[in-house]
């Protein structure tokens, strides 16, 4: 989409309120930060309050890993977007695979997530990827038009789609450069002809590593990384964020 790239950490169900603390603390001290890059954190939603408290925003811009599509109401288990943005997140993951997978969000919730994250004015991080049969067989790119078709509203710019195979996620297996851009090639065209939307942001996500993340960046389309297992390594998310 631009100059600007999007570091999103993905902290997944992970760290506890110490160690949250270290990272932080470790990530303001740093001074070379990209200077295009945008440091955007995800923590668990408990760890968020915590964070929100810790944060710079100028430095660190806060996110979080999903949210309920309904404003308030018997939704055990749920969190609502308005202690979200009462917890200055301005971006929320929506539709991760393991989701997808562990609670069954289908397309549908997606994009009523996404809508809801969207009229609430923080910005969705809509999660999109095939898995390794649909890769296989081939079917890889109508399952992604499928995805894309049935989570993305209309006339949307700016959204962020972060296409992660999910044979990829924490699996040290990464597509090539050239499969990369294939994707990204076929949702700019897929966005601009079926959704009318001409900007947007594309991530790569799936064992992003500091290594591969140069690779990446310098030689796909790509507008920054969704990070797993390295964003909470703060030596590897540290050369990542200053791209050494
Ligand atoms: P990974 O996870 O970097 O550990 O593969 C990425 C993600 O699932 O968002």
């Amino acid at each position: 989409m631009g100059q600007v790239k999007l570091i999103v950490s993905n902290w997944k169900m992970n760290l506890d309120s110490k160690q949250a603390t270290r990272l932080i603390t470790n990530l303001k001290k740093l001074k070379k930060i990209h200077p295009n890059f945008k440091n955007i954190i995800c923590p668990q939603f408990m760890l968020i309050p915590l964070v929100s408290r810790l944060i710079n925003q100028n430095q660190i811009i806060l996110g979080s890993q999903d949210c309920h599509y309904i404003n308030e109401g018997a939704y055990t288990g749920d969190t609502s977007i308005k202690l979200l943005k009462e917890n200055n997140c301005k971006y929320v993951i929506i539709g991760h695979s393991e989701r997808r997978h562990n609670h069954k969000e289908t397309d549908s919730i997606v994009r009523k997530k996404v809508e809801h994250v969207l009229l609430n004015k923080l910005k969705p991080i809509v999660c999109v990827g095939e898995s390794l049969k649909q890769r296989k067989s081939n079917k890889y790119k109508y399952i992604l038009k499928k995805q894309l078709n049935n989570c993305i509203p209309t006339n949307q710019n700016h959204i962020v789609i972060a296409y992660e195979p999910i044979w990829s996620i924490g699996s040290g297996l990464v597509p090539t450069l050239n499969e990369i851009n294939e994707i990204y090639s076929l949702t700019k065209l897929f966005l601009r002809n079926n959704k009318k939307i001409k900007d947007f942001y594309f991530l790569y996500g799936g064992s992003v590593n500091s290594e591969n993340f140069k690779k990446i960046l310098d030689n796909t389309d790509v507008d920054g990384a969704l990070i797993g297992g390295a964003s909470l390594n703060f030596k590897e998310i540290k050369k990542i964020l200053t791209k050494s």
